[in-house]
């Protein structure tokens, strides 16, 4: 039996605007193993974010987690904790934020306030959460700091974060993250504000410092290339559902829905170094006005009327999932050999 972390049963997360209802996060299903990493991907505005906040139960008015769990295992035998059915500033709700899962932002500019010092940022959360003294709670941090490559740490906790390039300040983030050491980490696209080579450096870091502390990762990423690099398993989501549920093997060899075909497609691969890279044809649609049916279906180059009016989320294999009505036939057009 997996050693399940946390698990989200048919979320459903709207903002309620004047304009209308998004369905930000519309039935969305998954598990966290204790200790691994699940990738979530898909293009921007799919619901990654949104989702990534209700998990901590942060998402606010005019925004609100409507239906469905999130069932969060603290230790192995413990009963669940449902964060979904807890009041977002209770006392409950704020010790598992930080303390039990922590969450990296995509833009550390937002998330790292401009005027504090990185000391104030960091000792007194630490203080609060592991009940150390000031000193403890400082050694701790300079550890950390030092521990995810970040040179002059007792300096380093006198600046701002205007005085800290975009790496430091990711780094810095982690480090806040990790320091009342979490059984989860959300990623929100970590590296996507950082240049090539910096990516590289903090996924290392990430694989290095889950090998230390044991934490479960859930990355959340609009590029697949990343998923390759640090994925266990893999949740492919469009327009608010999960699309495609597989381990990441699976995901870049045997892909069975559309999106995430034409997702792989438009990704740079040493294998296919002379074919073209493909851009999925057309945007993500409004998310006010989703499309009837399948999703999907105005970018698909399978679709069919009729057949995909209501797409099942069809098993594939054990573990493997599609959310497609042609998942059959499309695998034996794929497997026809062109010429
Ligand atoms: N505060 C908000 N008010 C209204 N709509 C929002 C808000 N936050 C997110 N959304 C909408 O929810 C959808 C999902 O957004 P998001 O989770 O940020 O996507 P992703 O992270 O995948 O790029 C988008 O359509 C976005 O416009
Ligand atoms: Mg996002």
């Amino acid at each position: 039996m997996p050693d399940i972390l946390l698990e989200v049963k048919d979320l459903h997360v709207n903002f309620f605007l004047t304009e209308g209802t998004v369905k930000a996060v519309n039935g969305v299903s998954f598990k966290i193993e204790r200790g691994k990493t699940l990738g979530i991907v898909g293009e921007s505005g799919c619901g990654k974010s949104v989702m990534a906040r209700a998990i901590l139960n942060m998402v606010r008015p005019p925004g609100r987690i409507v239906s469905g769990e999130i069932n969060y295992y603290s230790q192995p035998d413990s009963p669940p904790i449902n964060i979904a059915s807890l009041n977002r500033n209770s006392a409950q709700v704020r010790r598992i934020r930080w303390g039990e899962i922590a969450m990296i932002f995509q833009e550390p500019m937002t998330s790292l306030s401009p005027v504090h010092t990185i000391s104030n940022q960091m000792i007194e959360p630490i203080q609060l959460h592991l009940n150390l003294s000031k000193q403890a709670a400082k050694n701790h941090a300079v550890e950390l700091l030092a521990r995810v490559g970040l040179p002059n740490p007792e300096q380093l906790l006198t600046r701002y974060r205007h005085e800290l390039s975009g790496g430091m300040r990711q780094r810095v983030m982690i480090a806040m993250a990790l320091s009342c050491n979490p059984k989860l980490l959300i990623a929100d696209e970590p590296t996507t504000a950082v240049d090539v080579t910096t990516q590289a450096q903090i996924l290392n870091l990430m694989r290095g410092l889950q090998d230390e502390f044991g934490m479960a990762i859930m990355f959340i990423t609009h590029a697949l290339g990343v998923i390759a690099e640090i994925a266990d398993d893999v949740v492919v989501m469009y327009l608010g559902e999960e699309v495609e549920v597989a381990d990441v093997d699976t995901i870049f060899h045997d892909p069975s829905h559309p999106y995430t075909q034409a997702l792989l497609r438009s990704i740079p691969r040493p294998d296919m170094k002379l074919k073209r890279l493909e851009t999925i044809k057309g945007n993500v649609p409004d998310p006010m006005h989703l499309p009837q049916g399948c999703k999907y279906h105005p970018r698909c180059r399978y679709y069919i009327p009729t057949r995909c009016a209501n797409p099942p989320f069809e098993r594939v294999s054990s573990e493997h999932r599609a959310r497609c009505a042609r998942i059959h036939d499309i695998k034996e057009q794929l497997s026809e050999p062109t010429s």
